[in-house]
């Protein structure tokens, strides 16, 4: 499909761009970033041209993945990257360094959770992180993740395994329901 904009209370939700390279290359030196996602380490600036101007654009064109930026306004700059993984049916995100710590992750998943459930015929939403992720945690939870357990992520690592991690899930009918804190036993 084409890619779609979506509005939050505070943000835009739109595709990245060939605008956007610089704040993707800046904003994937994080250690966190780098420790607890996927991306290529070390990240090259050619890394966040290609995501931006090949897998972003394919993967909304062949339905795999749906991959929004999270900005103040239209065209502003992109603070970070919250994605619709179809084919694991999971979500995942990152956050530039200067913008954590104020709500924006949960407040725009719960956007993309909201057009999730609206627009795709899906029953079951998983959210999975490294262990020891108690940010993406505390977003999973306020967001309405049941605490599943933990096991093997579906996602496979930069050295082709499937790591131990946390696992999470969100049914349609749970859709703005919130699992209480101390049912996410990571979290407590
Ligand atoms: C996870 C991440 C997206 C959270 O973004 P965010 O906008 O700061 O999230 P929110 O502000 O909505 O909520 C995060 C909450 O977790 C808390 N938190 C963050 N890191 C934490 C940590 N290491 N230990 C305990 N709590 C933590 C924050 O303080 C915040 O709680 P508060 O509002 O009570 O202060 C961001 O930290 C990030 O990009 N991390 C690196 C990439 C990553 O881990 N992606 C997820 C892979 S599964």
């Amino acid at each position: 499909m084409q890619p779609v904009v979506l509005r939050t209370e505070r943000f835009v939700l739109s595709a990245p761009g060939p605008a956007d390279v610089d704040a993707v290359y800046a904003a994937c030196q994080d250690p966190d970033v780098q420790r607890y996602t996927t991306v290529p380490v070390p990240y090259s600036v050619d890394d966040a041209a290609s995501f931006v101007t090949e897998y972003v654009a394919q993967s909304w064109a062949g339905d795999t993945e749906y991959v929004f930026g999270i900005r103040t306004e239209f065209e502003a700059p992109l603070m970070g990257v919250v994605s619709w993984q179809r084919t694991r049916q999971a979500v995942g995100f990152w956050l530039g360094a200067a913008h954590r710590g104020d709500g924006v992750m949960t407040e725009a998943l719960r956007g993309v959770l909201d057009w999730i459930f609206s627009h795709d015929e899906v029953e079951l939403v998983h959210w999975e992180a490294y262990e020891g992720n108690l940010g993406s945690a505390t977003v999973a939870q306020r967001t309405g993740f049941r605490w599943k357990g933990e096991g093997l992520c579906l996602v496979v690592d930069r050295t082709g395994a499937h790591p131990w991690g946390w696992l999470g899930e969100l049914r349609r009918d749970e859709l703005g329901t919130v699992q209480p804190h101390h049912e996410w036993p990571v979290l407590a």
